[in-house]
């Protein structure tokens, strides 16, 4: 047992249904046993109600709950800095290339260590991960995940047309490679896996139906894919599939849209998409980043909100910018300021984006995404190195409000000074203390 003496913030409900949703606590108590929050408030009432708990004093620190990626690539590390590109020759030209070296199981392990270190050194606790193409490679994120102690969602990458033949397999080795990893890996420790066709345009009827399949013989594996990217993409879709009304529809007609489901992008959504999105509690991954790197366009965030879609942050690495979720939710914030239809995201809106909403849209709400008690200890400590423009700035604010503000804008990966998965040290910065 030990109560965390800190500046803490979390937002314990929708920051977009409840205006007063950040909680705030300048002088704030977290008290932590074995992995688990059980109480979390001013720092006096909390010591009060425990005195016994030993304090560990991190005044002059911030905590956050751990920030949650709903759309990443592991393969694509190395990928990252790519500008110049649209999606379909962005894939062709920098992306499938370095998909397909993932190939050698050496590289991939390499590749996997490099990527799990980058999540736990960006204060990402949980991911929605799309995979590799090739089960050893998978293996290697899965051994690597369990090393870390992350809690990473991941799962072969499925596709059998339109990308490149190293890439490709048959429905068959699909469902049969997918059945020998998840029964290896789901549910061990902290992994979940998924299902994951690369999207639409790279799989086919029986490849969907093969998606199909796995969900119906597994309930509690998630689902996700790509939705509604690129124009180019949007239309080559409408041809494959000419019986299709839409996108969506192409995975609603293969039972692969539900509360487990998460699409990433939907920037080219349509009004009856997003109406039975709402009606199916299917998630979009909103990847801000990525969606202004490659063109994509900009996320009609206000058409989800009022058509009660509900959305959370991915950082798409490699078509996004980096691991960092606090730059997603700036990215958010600035690219929704210049949108057609603008908004204004509020300070606890991007802290709900980065970690509640990521929760609910994985259906671990229950477990993770803010400090309420009962939940899972999983945390960020932030710690503004004394010689930063950010230190600088937070020493002459007062307003919580605006202390948030200025973290989620200027706050990059070297503020991180730890980040604790169920209690449990992940990553620890030896450089700010
Ligand atoms: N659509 C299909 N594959 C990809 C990918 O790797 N990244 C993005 N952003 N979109 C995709
Ligand atoms: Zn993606």
């Amino acid at each position: 047992m030990e109560i965390l003496r800190a500046c803490i913030f979390h937002t314990p409900r929708n920051a977009f249904d409840h205006p007063d949703s950040l909680i705030a606590l300048p002088d704030g108590g977290l008290l932590t046993s074995e992995g688990k929050v059980l109480a979390c408030g001013d720092f006096s009432a909390v010591r009060a109600a425990s005195p016994e708990a030993p304090v560990r004093d991190l005044r002059g620190s911030y905590l956050l709950p751990g920030f949650i990626d709903t759309h990443i690539h592991f393969p694509q590390v190395r990928i990252l800095g790519g500008l110049g590109y649209s999606l379909l020759d962005w894939l062709d030209h920098l992306t499938l290339p370095e998909e397909a070296r993932l190939s050698d199981d050496t590289y991939a392990t390499v590749i996997a260590r490099e990527f799990v270190h980058q999540l736990a050194a960006h204060g990402t606790t949980t991911s929605l991960v799309f995979g590799a193409h090739f089960a050893p490679a998978m293996a290697a994120l899965f051994e690597a995940a369990a090393t870390s102690g992350l809690r990473v969602i991941s799962g072969l990458v499925l596709a059998d047309r339109l990308l490149r033949p190293e890439l490709h397999v048959t429905p068959e080795q699909a469902f049969e490679a997918s059945k020998l990893l998840l029964g290896r890996y789901h549910g061990h420790g902290r992994i979940r896996y998924a299902v994951i066709p690369r999207f639409a345009l790279s799989a086919s009827e029986p490849m969907l139906e093969v998606c199909h399949t796995l969900l119906r013989e597994n309930p509690t594996l998630h689902f996700t894919s790509h939705i509604n990217e690129n124009p180019l993409e949007v239309t080559e879709v409408a041809r494959l599939f000419p019986w299709a009304a839409d996108y969506l529809a192409v995975y609603e007609r293969f039972g692969l849209i539900g509360r487990r489901s998460v699409l990433a992008h939907n920037v080219q959504a349509t009004a009856p998409e997003l109406h039975r999105l709402a009606a199916s509690q299917c998630s979009i991954a909103h990847c801000p980043a990525s969606n202004a790197a490659l063109g994509s366009g900009i996320f009609p965030m206000r058409r989800h909100l009022e058509a009660r879609v509900h959305f959370a942050l991915g950082t798409d690495v490699g078509g996004g910018t980096g691991f960092g979720m606090m730059k997603e939710a700036l990215l958010a914030y600035l690219l929704q300021r210049v949108a057609p239809d603008p908004l204004t995201l509020s300070p606890a809106q991007m802290l709900y984006l980065a970690t509640r909403a990521g929760a609910e849209a994985l259906a671990l709400d229950e477990t993770l995404g803010d400090f309420t008690p009962g939940k899972s200890a999983d945390f960020v400590c932030l710690n503004p190195p004394g010689d930063s423009a950010l230190a600088g700035v937070l020493r002459r604010l007062e307003d919580p409000e605006r202390i948030l503000a200025a973290i989620l804008t200027m706050a990059g990966p070297e503020t991180i000074r730890e980040v604790r998965v169920a209690g449990d040290l992940i990553f620890e910065n030896q450089l700010t203390h």
